[in-house]
């Protein structure tokens, strides 16, 4: 059965600012990871010659991309990070800080709550059921570079974790999520390519 290859973009400038949201580059360790997964992608899907690359629309998701080769790839606007609204390109400090009630009430429900002007995780799991649709349609491997919080709703939903779960699931960089649906249900594999 052909594999579906779940990955978080290379550390961003904002990430190592901390800041959520924007649209950033990403940093030099970022780079090695996107040149590293590459080359993990060209030895996995050598003989894979119909598998492709899924972006979101965002610069730090494309540049992770970039040095993969001989694969078509396709941005999806429903693979971009959750839009964090009026909180976007602040810390959790500073939200914190500048807006106490907006960060209590996300912490009390994490699911459910919306960033003004932005989305909640729920919002985030209803735009993604087309991704899911194409993805469960695709016959070939397909690569998956996409933002911590659509990959957890992603991800909860091949593993099938609980709903109320998907906010809290563990995402980390730099790490392959191997996705494989067999017969006897999900068989899931792990490739932590670097720091
Ligand atoms: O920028 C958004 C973060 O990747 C989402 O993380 O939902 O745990 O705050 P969070």
């Amino acid at each position: 059965p052909r594999p579906i290859l779940l990955t978080r973009h290379g550390e961003s400038q904002d990430n190592v600012r901390g800041r959520i949201g924007g649209d950033t580059a990403i940093s030099e360790k970022g780079e090695l990871y996107s040149k590293k997964l590459a080359n993990f992608v060209g030895k996995r899907l050598k003989s894979e010659r119909a598998a492709s690359i899924w972006t979101s629309t965002l610069q730090r998701t494309i540049l992770t991309a970039s040095p993969i080769v001989g694969f078509p790839k396709i941005q999806w606007r429903a693979l971009d990070e959750i839009n964090a609204g009026v909180c976007d390109g602040m810390t959790y400090e500073e939200i914190k800080k500048n807006m106490p009630e907006e960060y209590e009430s996300r912490k009390k429900d994490k699911l459910r709550y919306r960033y003004p002007r932005g989305e909640s995780y729920l919002d985030v799991i209803q735009r993604l059921e087309p991704v899911i649709i194409e993805l469960e349609r695709q016959r070939a491997p397909v690569v998956v570079i996409s933002h911590q919080a659509v990959l957890r709703a992603l991800y909860a939903y091949f593993a099938d974790r609980p709903l109320k779960e998907v906010p809290h699931i563990e995402m980390p960089l730099h790490t392959i999520i191997e996705i494989q649906m067999g017969v006897t249900g999900v068989v899931e594999k792990r490739y932590k390519l670097m720091d």
